[in-house]
């Protein structure tokens, strides 16, 4: 599965639909760069929209990279599992992620929930990976 959008027909995610709509209203956007290492060690630079309300797991799923988010964003499920490689300050874990990751398969010192990391300027640069499929 190809996870990154198809440059050359010019295909973007859905995400970028509302973008464009915005554009044609002069409404100011930023994105975000995420590098994304898949479960095949595979590189994928993604850009992410900080004034859209997302999350990254949401980010993974417009992307089509094989992340489920089977509690949509709940912190019930941890199929939006990823491991943070780069140095950045994320904030603290809830104790509702910290519960999911305690029930979790492959955690690390450096697990986090995509559906618990907010799109912002604060991340821009972040590297993740995605921790393997529990299944
Ligand atoms: S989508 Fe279920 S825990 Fe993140």
């Amino acid at each position: 599965m190809t996870a990154s959008w198809n440059k050359e027909a010019n295909q973007k995610p859905n995400i970028y639909k509302a973008r464009y709509l915005c554009s044609l209203n002069n409404i100011k956007m930023s994105d975000i760069k995420i590098k994304v290492i898949d479960r095949e060690d595979q590189e994928h630079m993604l850009e992410a929209p900080t004034d859209m309300n997302m999350n990254l797991m949401e980010v993974f799923k417009a992307y089509e990279l094989p992340v489920e988010g089977t509690c949509g964003g709940m912190a019930l499920c941890s199929t939006c599992h990823c491991y943070v490689l780069s140095e950045h300050e994320l904030p603290e874990a809830t104790d509702d992620e910290e519960d999911m990751l305690d029930q979790a398969f492959f955690v690390e010192d450096n697990s986090r929930l995509g559906c618990q990391l907010k799109i912002n300027d604060d991340i821009n640069g972040l590297v993740v990976k995605l921790a393997p499929s529990a299944e």
